[in-house]
């Protein structure tokens, strides 16, 4: 029996009034736009009493989604897109039994968690969940922190469909915001035939083309009515195939980026986040209704001509000044220094017009495999000879970001999806510590689902 499943997926007609009668009684109001309320993704249940483990059962099968009121075939965890949120704390066990209802493979890829290899969802040398199968992810959560999860085959067309949600690992030391809201950023429109089969099922624009409009956690421009005088912690996520998202809003205070809590606090005018990119912020809310938009941004340079596009609204309710900011335990430190050696280089090519996507002149699964002796500390340059912007993600590690196009970081950078401009290096340090084959990748999807991906093996050193 299949079962329809109810999503918050859904598209709004905002503003749209009758044909005006020719000569009116009364003159015509417009209608308000009705901005639909906000909500956050719901959150997985815990199916263990026990402290410690956050035990939870993820579902994945097809669903019909409700797009402006027409139907459109996605897939879905649980039958929510975005899927459940994950809520655990540092230290905790996540177990997750997957099981798989799609008529296709899948996996589940724990995006920035140094997971063991075997729980990691990527499907190099691993076979992935086949249809009717079940299988579970077990493994501890290392860091706190801000990250995703979603399948690592097909990915392209999997994540596009409506695969993906947050996970989210609290630090018991961190203060706690008044309320925080899950905000997962993806670029609806890609999916315009959702009968196309195989190779992708999606249609990016690779062009000048920007999201218009950004879905927020399933909602065009919803409202987030919160009591003026709290703070909010915002926890974003940019989970486009091919979309960057340039998020800003009036007195923005970023707090955390990829892998938890940045050195102290932030106040940039706004935050990129590429696809597969994570940040946080904290919200002061006063008196004013506050817009986050983002601005036209395009993988082809960077800041573009258009205008910024509305994701949502936070719109004080009741009167109160703006509150303090929280006092978060900044973990401080410096940025580690450069060095004149390159160990490792991961060059970027590729041809948009054919869609060929390359690293170090090899295409996935074509690739030669790097190996580097469990422990080792290394410094790898980044370089991106390409005509697009590519954000480089690596598995089962983070790394420290020591410098962007010869500019050494200002802070202590941890990140583990970090965006690379057109003709820039970037170097990075990583302590390669976990044993395994660990995929290494553009993130937006369509590049690596055209070659743009290889694998870097950590040896055991048993
Ligand atoms: Cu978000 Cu290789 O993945
Ligand atoms: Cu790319």
């Amino acid at each position: 029996m299949r079962r329809r499943a109810t999503t918050t997926l859904a598209l709004f007609l905002v503003g749209c009034t009758p044909p005006s009668d020719p000569e009116p009684e009364t003159p015509t109001e417009p209608t308000p736009a009705i901005a639909p309320a906000f909500a956050n993704p719901a959150e997985a249940d815990d199916l263990d009493p026990a402290t410690g483990i956050l035990s939870v059962r993820l579902v994945a099968e097809d669903v019909e989604l409700d797009v402006g009121g027409e139907s459109v075939s996605g897939f879905a965890y649980n039958g929510q897109v975005p899927g459940p949120t994950l809520r655990a704390s540092v230290g905790d066990t996540l177990r997750v039994e997957l099981e798989n209802r799609l008529a296709v493979a899948t996996t589940i890829h724990w995006h920035g968690v140094d997971v063991p290899y075997a729980m990691d969802g990527a499907t190099w040398q691993l076979d992935p969940v086949g249809p009717g199968e079940t299988f579970i992810y077990e493994f501890i959560l290392g860091e706190a922190g801000t990250f995703w999860y979603h399948p690592h085959f097909d990915t392209e067309r999997q994540v596009d469909r409506g695969l993906y949600g947050m996970l989210i690992v609290e630090d018991p030391d961190e203060p706690e915001a008044d309320a925080e809201l899950v905000l997962v950023f993806d670029d609806w429109g890609e999916s315009t035939d959702p009968d196309e089969e195989g190779d992708g099922g999606a249609n990016h624009g690779h062009g000048a083309a920007l999201p218009d409009p950004w879905l927020v956690s399933g909602l065009v421009g919803p409202e987030a009515v919160v009591p003026a005088g709290s703070v909010l912690r915002l926890r974003l996520l940019n989970v486009s195939n091919a979309a960057y998202a340039d998020v800003s809003w009036p007195g923005l205070r970023q707090i955390a980026t990829d892998q938890g809590l940045l050195p102290a606090l932030e106040e940039p005018s706004s935050i990129l986040l590429a696809p597969g990119d994570r940040a946080e912020a904290e919200l002061l809310v006063g008196a004013e209704r506050v817009e986050l938009t983002s601005s036209a941004y395009s993988l082809n340079g960077g800041a573009t001509p258009g205008d910024p596009t509305l994701l949502m609204s936070v719109t004080p309710e009741g009167e109160a000044d703006a509150p303090a900011g929280l006092d978060w335990p900044w973990p401080g430190g410096t940025p580690s220094d450069d060095v004149p050696w390159t160990d490792l280089i991961y060059v970027f090519q590729g041809d948009p017009l054919t869609g060929e996507w390359l690293i170090n002149g090899e295409t996935y699964p074509d690739v030669t495999v790097r190996e580097l002796p469990l422990n080792s500390d290394v410094y790898v340059t980044v370089r991106n000879l390409s005509p697009t912007e590519h954000p480089f993600h690596l598995h089962g590690h983070s790394f420290e970001v020591v410098s962007v196009g010869g500019v050494p970081s200002p802070r202590r950078t941890i990140e583990d999806t970090v965006n690379v401009r057109i003709r820039e290096d970037l170097r990075l340090r990583l302590i390669a510590d976990n044993p395994g084959d660990w995929m290494t990748h553009c993130h937006i999807l369509p590049h690596a689902h055209g070659g743009m991906m290889t694998v870097l093996r950590v040896l055991d050193a048993r």
